[in-house]
């Protein structure tokens, strides 16, 4: 027999084994077998160096021809092949459609987005929509507009991050409650949350940034009726129907009157605890009626306009609302960012 011959006899051959093949596992051995690079093939293409070379032409041919052919098979066969079986044996099993499939891990939100959330979806429903400011602020914007004056503590670098030219890290949201003013003329009804800083010593309820939400509502004819309505709906959405609020005096440079909102405390329903100090109380936020000053600063009409503005910290509200301990499981190196936290929100 020539070598074409054999060649074109092992066409055959190969041929009827890819077509026998019954599962993937199969079809790749009869490859190997076949066209591998230890192949039945191969094996014939090396001897053609040893041959005549009148006959290496043909045999040549034989051997492009055949190794397409056979290529071709396996590749249509490879299509219509049933996937081997799940365990990978080799003997014919249909597939175990009762073995379970992978369940893909889920991420999460983060605790402090979902906090800012769903306080965002309380207020939404009460008409606020939500806007944002830059965490890099001038002093005018972080103090001045604000009616906080020069002298006020909080100016000293002790409270505030103070940036190259000039600027501040802003110490809490109510810069934004100055910029929405600025650009938008009344009614102006806003939420503002969002990450503020300050050089506070780091324990398990100060860190260096953390999250305010800040919100405004000015309007022709609001009164602090109205405030006391709206953080009441708000305590309740949040933290649930029956927890009550107290509003108690207080004072902030840019309200006037200015108020802080105690719930009653959502561990021992106002009986006295721990975590309230056996007051019954839990203090969550600073509000109040904004102050003329700060209307005057923006281009507001003070005589026409009144409005109420407040301020709370996120993570506050969310060691409240999960019993979390420390506030540095949010963020901190050594103790947070790990997933065992975050997984169970
Ligand atoms: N900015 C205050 C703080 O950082 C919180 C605050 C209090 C915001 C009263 C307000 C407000 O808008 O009316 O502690």
């Amino acid at each position: 027999m020539s070598l074409a011959e054999e060649i074109r006899a092992l066409a055959a051959e190969g041929l009827r084994a890819f077509q026998d093949a019954k599962h993937e596992a199969g079809l790749e051995e009869a490859r190997v077998r076949y066209l591998g690079r230890k192949g039945k093939l191969r094996g014939l293409a090396k001897r053609l160096r040893e041959i005549d070379p009148s006959e290496r032409a043909e045999a040549g041919r034989a051997l492009n021809e055949v190794k397409n052919q056979l290529e071709g098979a396996f590749h249509k066969k490879k299509k219509e092949i049933p996937l081997g079986p799940l365990t990978g044996g080799r003997e014919e099993r249909p597939e175990d459609l009762s073995i379970p499939g992978k369940r893909p891990r889920l991420g999460h939100v983060h605790p402090v987005t979902r906090t800012i959330r769903e306080m965002v979806a309380v207020f939404e429903r009460l008409g606020f929509s939500v806007a944002e400011g830059p965490e890099v602020e001038t002093e005018w914007h972080n103090f001045t507009a604000l009616n906080i004056p020069a002298e006020h503590p909080s100016h000293d670098p002790f409270d505030t991050f103070y940036v190259e030219g000039g600027r501040v890290l802003r110490s809490h949201t109510s810069p934004v409650q100055v910029r929405v003013m600025q650009k938008t003329p009344p009614p102006v009804r806003l939420i503002g949350p969002g990450r503020v800083y300050r050089p506070d010593k780091v324990d398990a309820t100060h860190y260096h940034t953390f999250h305010q939400l800040e919100g405004l509502a000015v309007e022709e004819g609001i009164s602090f009726a109205d405030l006391k309505a709206c953080l009441t709906m708000f305590a309740k959405g949040v933290f649930g129907e029956d927890v009550r609020t107290r509003f108690r005096p207080s004072f902030f440079p840019f309200t006037e009157p200015s108020a802080e909102v105690d719930i009653s405390c959502i561990f021992c329903r106002g009986e006295g605890c721990r975590v309230c100090k056996e007051t019954g109380w839990i203090e969550i936020l600073g509000c109040g009626m904004v102050h003329p000053a700060v209307f005057e600063h923006v281009g507001y009409d003070a005589e026409r306009y009144t409005g109420f503005a407040f301020g709370m910290g996120v993570e506050r509200v969310a060691m409240l609302k999960w019993g979390i301990p420390d506030i540095r499981l949010f963020v901190s190196a050594e103790k947070g960012n790990d997933v065992r936290f975050l997984r169970q929100f």
